[in-house]
């Protein structure tokens, strides 16, 4: 974030209490907060009974004794898919919708509870009958269509583990996925709609698996039948999905498993190259996505219809589109194209038709659609909207009093959730009954979660004060490791703060975040090289290397400059190798990399700019200076440039960049504060 945004957060001073008819319905209630302060663990354990049915109750709440990886409710037995699904058709809440969809050509579909039930029974039929058994690894690079939940609940079911691989990774990141999970089955689709065409999805699985070769684990591709496009096909390999789901039994009961058998396995972008394969398992993560998902969103189930924005293939999917929400026995309404197809007022069409009460969605997204003008939205009927949320990135005040004033009718409360793929489910929240809001702040720790700002060197601060965000007790849907790398996540997570010899373990979240005289926290985003582009997490150093892997490349940095709306962006600077600067101009070559890091890693990895330059801005060690770099992005004027080995090269690169730093709008700004 800018340090004109930063500052513009803190001295927000309006007030939002809770309506009085969401007040008086409230599903939270304030014993929450005093019963966890009181007895975190006695707290957890209640609600690890009220929220999920365990085949065996468990009878410890929590062994640290392997700390930093936790054990929560260790000795208990709990199937996934069976809380979602199974005891609520048992309950009688068979008839009740569980997802309604709409592809993006218009077409829809609904599918009850038992429905949803009957298919994921056939389809773990047809996983096990392709091998898939406990502790198997399942890739599923899927569009935002019903069968990707399916696929999910039926891996969940056997026990396996899930890797969710979002539809717009390249083959490379799908194969480095694969690869690194040692992935039995992949689960496609010929394609998906996007942007009124179909994209096609299996090719890149195909090339992955022709990366991959002779290290390929990878035994068996299911394919959905879902963009009718034409598709290669290796008959000792590829199934249709329909095909092995019609030839699976129906019937399928469901196993118990251990709290901590593993669930997912999600990809994450961390400070280094390598993206890190975040581990989650069952009973925690799937107490706490129930617990804060009724109660962050105010849930009623039997009246609600809940829109979560976010695809699968990030964490918000799979915690808010299917766990927390399926665990609740909620009507989830889910869309698979994109905003503005084949219209602007697409998402505001569906929240009509569909009567959505509960919208998730990101900060960037609200950006753009202010950008639009109020009128698209206002051109359709938005009063079934009682709560509001946001999550990914920090939103801006701005943004959240037109999100709540256009959207929300001047009366939904906003709940802005601060939670990482690596915390499972959201952490911090405001509670839409009980909070009364301040715009662009996160407000509160969720009850049973701890969370300090400290300094740099661990001490907290105190209100009003800025700092680094911490979690200082463990919490049910922790992280469990990264995947094959148990060094790494001691390293990233448990070192800054840590003191093991007194045996105390604080979490380091990357973020930085402020304050308040009343305790409420206002995030102030990412300390790391990880950038934030509209709510995605990517990492410097990866895009980096993405392009210094290019043979026409000698060196490059990156750095994520503010932007109006996707909150950050890519923006690269690369020199050239001096043997091949003759075959195209800077702008060709500009083009050409951009191209290459969209087609290496994905299309929101695709820099906004790629300037071409002939030095590089660096300390006497050697260090890259990605703060001066952010400036000249930025346009605003260098910062201190006194331990660059030569200063000079600043003046170089503001040139050649031809975005020579203006003083006029950035005059009299406050310093940055972190
Ligand atoms: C950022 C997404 C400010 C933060 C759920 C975090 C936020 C990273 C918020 C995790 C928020 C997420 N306010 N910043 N409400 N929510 N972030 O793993 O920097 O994709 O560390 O998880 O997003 O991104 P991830």
């Amino acid at each position: 974030m800018s340090s004109y945004e930063i500052e513009s957060l803190l001295t927000e001073a309006r007030r939002f209490p809770p309506p009085a008819e969401i007040a008086e319905g409230s599903i939270a209630h304030p014993d929450l907060y005093r019963q966890s302060r009181e007895d975190r663990l006695g707290f957890w354990a209640d609600r690890a009974r009220e929220c999920v049915t365990w085949a065996k109750p468990f009878t410890q709440t929590l062994d640290w004794s392997g700390a930093p990886v936790a054990r929560w409710f260790a000795d208990g037995e709990l199937n996934v898919a069976a809380n979602c699904l199974d005891r609520h058709v048992d309950a009688g809440l068979g008839d009740r919708i569980a997802i309604r969809w709409e592809g993006e050509p218009g077409d829809v579909r609904t599918i009850t509870y038992a429905e949803l039930t009957a298919e994921v029974k056939r389809a773990a039929n047809a996983l096990a009958a392709l091998g898939v058994g406990q502790g198997d690894r399942v890739a599923i690079y899927l569009p935002l269509i019903p069968e990707a939940v399916v696929a999910m609940l039926a891996v969940a079911r056997l026990g396996a583990v899930h890797s969710v691989v979002f539809g717009g990774f390249s083959a490379q990141s799908l194969h480095d996925r694969i690869l690194d999970a040692g992935a039995k089955v992949v689960i496609t689709a010929d394609g998906g709609y996007r942007k009124g065409k179909v994209f096609a999805l299996k090719p890149a699985v195909d090339e992955a698996l022709g990366l991959l070769g002779s290290a390929s684990t990878v035994e068996h591709v299911l394919v959905v039948r879902r963009g009718e496009n034409d598709i290669a096909w290796d008959a000792d390999r590829d199934l249709w999905w329909h095909d092995a789901l019609r030839a699976a039994p129906a019937e399928h009961a469901a196993e118990a498993f251990e709290a901590e058998n593993p669930l997912f396995i999600l990809y994450t972008s961390g400070t280094t190259g390598k993206p890190k394969g975040i581990l989650h398992t069952s009973g925690g993560y799937l107490v706490q996505s129930a617990f804060t998902h009724r109660n962050v969103f105010d849930l009623h189930p039997e009246s609600d219809v809940y829109w979560c924005t976010a695809d699968i293939g990030w964490v918000t999917g799979h915690t808010y589109v299917v766990y927390g929400p399926l665990a609740n026995a909620a009507t989830v309404f889910l869309y698979e194209g994109t905003p503005d197809t084949p219209h602007p007022g697409r998402w505001w069409e569906l929240i009509e038709r569909h009567g959505v009460t509960i919208l998730y969605t990101a900060p960037t997204a609200i950006r753009s659609f202010m950008k639009l003008g109020r009128q698209i939205p206002q051109g359709f009927d938005l009063t079934s909207l009682r709560i509001l949320g946001s999550v990914g990135e920090p939103i801006n005040p701005e943004a959240w009093v037109w999100y709540r004033d256009v959207i929300g009718g001047e009366r939904a409360p906003i709940v802005d959730t601060w939670w990482q793929t690596e915390t499972g489910t959201i952490m911090i929240s405001a509670m839409p009954g009980l909070t009364t809001l301040k715009p662009g702040s996160a407000q509160l720790p969720v009850p049973g979660v701890r969370i300090d700002i400290l300094t740099e060197e661990g001490v907290r601060v105190d209100p009003p004060n800025g700092g680094l965000l911490a979690v200082t007790e463990p919490w049910p849907s922790m992280l469990r490791g990264i995947w094959g790398d148990p060094e790494r996540y001691l390293e990233t997570y448990w070192s800054k703060f840590s003191r093991p010899d007194e045996g105390k373990w604080v979490y380091f979240a990357g973020d930085g975040a402020h304050v308040d005289e009343d305790g409420d926290i206002w995030l102030l985003g990412r300390v790391d090289d990880v950038m934030n582009v509209s709510g995605h997490r990517l990492s410097t150093t990866e895009i980096e290397s993405t392009l210094v892997a290019n043979p026409m490349v000698a060196e490059a940095a990156v750095v994520g400059a503010s932007d109006e709306t996707t909150g950050q962006a890519v923006v690269a600077y690369v020199i050239v190798k001096q043997s091949r600067r003759e075959e195209h101009t800077d702008a060709e070559f500009s083009e050409l990399l951009r191209a290459h890091v969209a087609k290496e890693i994905g299309a929101i990895a695709r820099p906004r700019q790629v300037y071409i330059v002939t030095e590089l801005p660096k300390t006497r060690s050697g260090k890259i200076m990605r703060r001066l770099l952010r400036d000249v992005a930025e346009g605003r004027p260098i910062g201190d440039t006194t331990t660059l080995a030569d200063p000079a090269v600043m003046k170089l690169i503001e040139e050649m960049s031809g975005s020579p730093a203006t003083t006029s709008i950035t005059a009299g700004l406050p310093k940055r504060r972190r």
